[in-house]
């Protein structure tokens, strides 16, 4: 592929994005970037600030400590993976906790967080040649993505996967507050006031419930191939 081009991967939670979005990178050289780690990071910077608990929502201490939060990617050579960075500290295992999912939806409703973030986003798509997967990436970071996936699938399908992912990973959790979460997060990130999560009306819907890994990167591999030619 000649052209450079932007990838841009939304949809529901855990509909294997990431997973996806990674593989179709590594095949086209371009830089991936999760965004949900993003606001993954800002959330587990609020909860050790005890800014966010259960009981306990202090949206304007969150807003003021913004720019004492720095996100950054480092390359992890040894597994090819971008990790994320808050304030120099590798926190990309901590973010995937279930805690952190539990809260993240509320945090990435301030519209200042989402400011901040989309401005970075937005910078690291300057050159193209990115794959970038979120809930807006497609309707507010890059309208202008030459490519843009909307990915979904059944929520019992998606709790099924980020089960078996969180457990693989020895965290202690139950398949119903797994699908809960799932649940939750849904209603949140699609009723929020700002960048709600919607398919932009140029995205191509894959709904990935009943296909494979290898499936889904090869629809989207043909897909970049055809975006980066004809446009
Ligand atoms: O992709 P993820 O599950 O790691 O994302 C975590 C949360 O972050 C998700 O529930 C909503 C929010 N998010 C967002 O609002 N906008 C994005 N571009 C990415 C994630």
């Amino acid at each position: 592929m000649e052209k450079k081009i932007i990838i841009a991967i939304d949809g529901h939670s855990s509909t294997g994005k990431s997973t996806v979005a990674k593989q179709l990178a590594k095949a086209l050289g371009y830089i991936y970037v999760d965004t949900g780690a993003m606001y993954r990071a800002v959330t587990l910077y609020a909860m050790r600030k005890c800014f966010i608990n259960d009981s306990h929502f202090n949206q304007e201490a969150i807003e003021r400590y913004l720019p004492f939060i720095n996100i950054k990617f480092k390359l992890n050579k040894k597994t090819g993976i971008a990790e994320v960075l808050l304030n120099n500290e590798n926190v990309e295992n901590e973010i995937r906790k279930l805690s952190v999912s539990n809260n993240v939806s509320q945090i990435a409703a301030i519209s200042l967080v989402r400011q901040k973030l989309v401005q970075q986003q937005k910078l690291m798509g300057a050159e193209r040649g990115i794959v970038m997967d979120g809930r807006d990436i497609g309707t507010v970071v890059f309208p202008d993505a030459e490519l843009k996936i909307f990915m979904t699938a059944t929520a019992k399908d998606r709790a099924e996967r980020r089960y078996k992912e969180i457990t693989e990973r020895g965290e202690q959790v139950s398949y119903e507050d797994v699908l809960k979460n799932v649940v939750n997060r849904d209603h949140i990130d699609s009723t929020r006031k700002d960048s709600p999560l919607r398919k932009a009306d140029d995205a191509i819907t894959i709904d990935n419930s009943n296909m494979t890994l290898d499936e889904q990167f090869q629809k989207i591999l043909e897909l970049a191939k055809q975006a980066a030619s004809t446009k």
